[in-house]
């Protein structure tokens, strides 16, 4: 133990019966972690506030359960303190899994380098999962043509906000689903989407109708639950629906057991391709991803709002706020 630097940690305390709180965690003070051989000591930058992290709190995913007393898992940037590897030294920034923490020891193949010239808001938005996310689940998944209609929900959010961008830099129309009027608004005013649809006002499928009178060619679905709904009814033949994350399920007691309507029968009367995936699937693209998006900021074709709460202590808060919609783009907690 490095008893000389203070560790404070988020630990996952106790399971929500309902919506997560700041009461289902508790701040735990322990002396840093000293690295061992062929370990690296990090002082953690950045934490990236996901959806997930409330999903890996209700059931099990692409990950088990959490379990009270665990520290919470977060996907983060940090900064090598302490380096026992020839392959990372001092100054270093790497990312990886480093939980709600100040410090983590780490094994040199669980991190990956990054640029340390870039901005950390870069690193872990455009440059980082998910930009990722959005890039492939759009042109690989969804595989959008110009001219096309493309509908995406939680349209003001991380992936929302890129992935709609680039249907509009693809030449597609382009409409958002998000909660509230000003959040709409923020969507097609300041990112240029075709229109936007507050599924919070009611009447979702009249609305959704109206702003996609040519039906629904792609829908990049963050949500699923009524909003999958509404659109599935509204896909074009040959529509595809790229099921990227279902953000209206993840903060509840119990996972919710319904599947959208119109599975199966909308997708074989339409003959509608529905298809998952993870951004990890794409790993090995990487780098070829991130040109493109870098040089889209670039020129200007493409935003990326990174929304940064500051201070690991408002870390649970933040997690509260995304899932109330709180954001507008990539929500982060700068640490340090
Ligand atoms: N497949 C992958 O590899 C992958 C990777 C990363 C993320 N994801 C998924 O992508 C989705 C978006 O993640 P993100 O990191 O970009 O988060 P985000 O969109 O920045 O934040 C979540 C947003 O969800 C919306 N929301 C919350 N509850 C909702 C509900 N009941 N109905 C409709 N919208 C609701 C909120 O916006 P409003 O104001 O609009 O309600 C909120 O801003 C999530 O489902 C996540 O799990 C998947």
């Amino acid at each position: 133990m490095n008893q000389a630097l203070r560790n404070r940690q988020w630990i996952f305390a106790r399971r929500p019966e309902g919506q997560l709180g700041v009461e289902h965690f508790e701040m735990r003070e322990t002396a840093s972690p000293a690295p061992g051989p062929g370990q690296v000591l990090v002082r953690v930058r950045a934490a990236s506030i996901d959806p997930a992290q409330r999903a890996w709190i209700l059931t099990e995913t692409y990950r088990a359960r959490l379990e009270p007393g665990e520290m919470m898992p977060s996907f983060g940037l940090a900064e090598v303190v302490e380096s026992n590897t020839p392959g990372l030294k001092p100054g270093d920034i790497v990312e990886g899994n480093f939980g709600w923490q100040d410090y983590a020891v780490a094994n040199p193949r669980h991190v990956m380098r990054r640029d340390a010239t870039q901005a950390l808001e870069h690193l872990i938005h455009l440059l980082g999962i998910t930009g990722l996310t959005a890039y492939f689940g759009l042109l690989e998944v969804g595989r959008p043509r110009p001219g096309e209609t493309v509908l995406v929900s939680a349209a003001g959010g991380a992936v929302g906000t890129l992935a709609a961008q680039i249907a509009k830099i693809g030449g597609c129309r382009v409409v958002g689903v998000a909660g509230g009027a000003e959040k709409c608004r923020w969507l097609t005013e300041e990112l240029g989407l075709d229109a936007a649809v507050d599924y919070k006002a009611g009447g979702l499928r009249e609305a959704m109708k109206a702003a996609c009178p040519q039906g629904i060619d792609v829908y990049f679905d963050n949500t699923a639950g009524e909003i999958l709904d509404s659109a599935l009814s509204l896909m074009n033949q040959h529509g595809r629906v790229v099921c990227c994350g279902y953000v209206s399920q993840y903060d509840h007691a119990e996972p919710g057991g319904g599947g959208p309507l119109g599975v199966p029968g909308t997708l074989i009367a339409k003959r509608i391709r529905m298809e998952g995936f993870l951004a990890l699937d794409f790993d090995k693209n990487r780098k070829s991803a991130e040109a493109a998006l870098a040089n889209w900021v670039k020129t200007g074709a493409l935003k990326a709002p990174v929304h940064v709460v500051n201070g690991l202590e408002n870390a649970p808060q933040a997690l509260i706020d995304l899932l109330a919609g709180r954001n507008l783009g990539k929500m982060m907690v700068r640490v340090s």
